[in-house]
């Protein structure tokens, strides 16, 4: 009987015969390119298992209603931080090639010109199908693939068609758009009549709207004005306002057993934000460390490229900025029975 090898099942053979230096054939003759090769394979296995997982999640949303209190609501949030940890886990991974000097990188730098990180194909389906549009993306004529160090026009073409996918973004916008927070059968003990017709004028945003006011101070009475634009006329970035009003009522209301997975998820966003952000930063510092202000083997700026995307490249940073309209706890108005005792809602 023929029984499953460990390296057999795992395929280790390509996987260890996949290092091939371009600066030395030999041990003695061996510096940091293997280091080098390595990292960059470890990264884009994390990388696959990433985007793995987003796929998962977006699979998941697409659908046209999921039962905040089913698997499927715990299985996204979960599946979620598995990613969080991943990133967490890549960040660190920058300190193991901070081991190498400038010194040691210009060993064999030339040797894989043009070739760069820039290049990644698996990094750019994670950003567009988080939500990254192209045109959001700082210096986007670095993209044309008929740049030197750019990507390859078949690997352009998939980025391309995963911003066209319904991205995780836009999932999470239309699942907030479904939310019935505001249907009239939740407000009839509300505790003045409300005008139910229209949800602009729901007695509890004009009620909100006054205590976020008391709550403002002198320098910042102009948020108001912000306040009516971004939950009633215009919304924030790629989000409608309704979709922004139902991502502030679970911020504020997080404490509702049934607003628990909603607020944890949106609040996951807002991490791998962040933790894709802080990549970015060390990246980007390891990089000036490397390289100073050299160009990149990619043919961008290269430090100052980085910073530029360090700044721009958010899928969530409208729900992250939320916290700009918040209240105190003492002041947020006192939601009906109704409301409060559902239980669980199909959106
Ligand atoms: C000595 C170490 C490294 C140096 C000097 C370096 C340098 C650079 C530079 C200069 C760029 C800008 C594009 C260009 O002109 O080439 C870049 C982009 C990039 N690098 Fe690295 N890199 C290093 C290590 C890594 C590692 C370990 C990864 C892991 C996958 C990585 C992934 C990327 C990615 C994804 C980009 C695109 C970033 C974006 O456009 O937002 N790099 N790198």
């Amino acid at each position: 009987m023929d029984d499953l090898y460990y390296s057999d099942y795992i395929e280790l053979d390509k996987i260890l015969n996949s290092q091939h230096p371009k600066s030395f054939s030999s041990m003695e003759e061996g510096n940091d390119e293997m280091l080098f090769i390595i990292i960059h394979q470890a990264y884009e296995l994390w990388f696959k298992q990433i985007l793995f997982e987003l796929d998962l999640v977006r699979n998941i949303f697409i659908r046209d209603r999921i039962n905040d209190n089913s698997d499927d609501m715990s299985r996204v949030v979960q599946r979620l931080k598995r990613i969080v940890k991943i990133l967490e886990l890549i960040n660190q991974q920058v300190s193991v090639l901070g081991t190498m000097t400038a010194l040691d990188f210009l060993e064999f730098r030339n040797f894989l010109l043009p070739a760069s990180g820039f290049q990644s194909k698996q990094f750019r389906l994670i950003e567009a199908k988080l939500g990254l549009k192209m045109e959001q993306r700082y210096k986007a004529e670095y993209y044309k693939h008929t740049r030197r160090g750019s990507l390859s026009e078949s690997d352009l073409q998939d980025v391309d068609q995963a911003e066209r996918e319904s991205t995780l973004k836009e999932l999470i916008v239309r699942w907030l758009e479904r939310m019935p927070f505001f249907d009239e059968k939740y407000w009839r003990d509300y505790h003045r009549a409300s005008a139910l017709d229209d949800e602009n004028k729901h007695q509890f945003w004009v009620d909100y709207r006054n205590a976020y006011q008391t709550s403002l101070s002198e320098s910042e009475r102009g948020r108001l004005k912000e306040f009516g634009k971004v939950f009633f006329e215009e919304g924030r970035g790629d989000i409608s306002p309704v979709a922004m009003r139902a991502a502030l009522f679970i911020t504020i209301y997080r404490n509702l057993p049934i607003l628990h997975l909603p607020f944890e998820l949106l609040n996951t966003l807002s991490e791998i934000d962040e933790l894709l952000s802080n990549w970015r930063y060390r990246h980007f510092m390891m990089v000036r460390r490397m390289i100073g202000i050299r160009a990149g083997t990619g043919g961008t700026s290269g430090a100052g490229y980085l910073e530029g995307t360090l700044n721009q490249h958010y899928a969530f940073k409208e729900i992250t900025e939320v916290a700009t309209f918040l209240i105190e706890r003492s002041k947020r108005p006192v939601l009906p029975n109704t409301l409060k005792e559902k239980v669980s809602f199909n959106v």
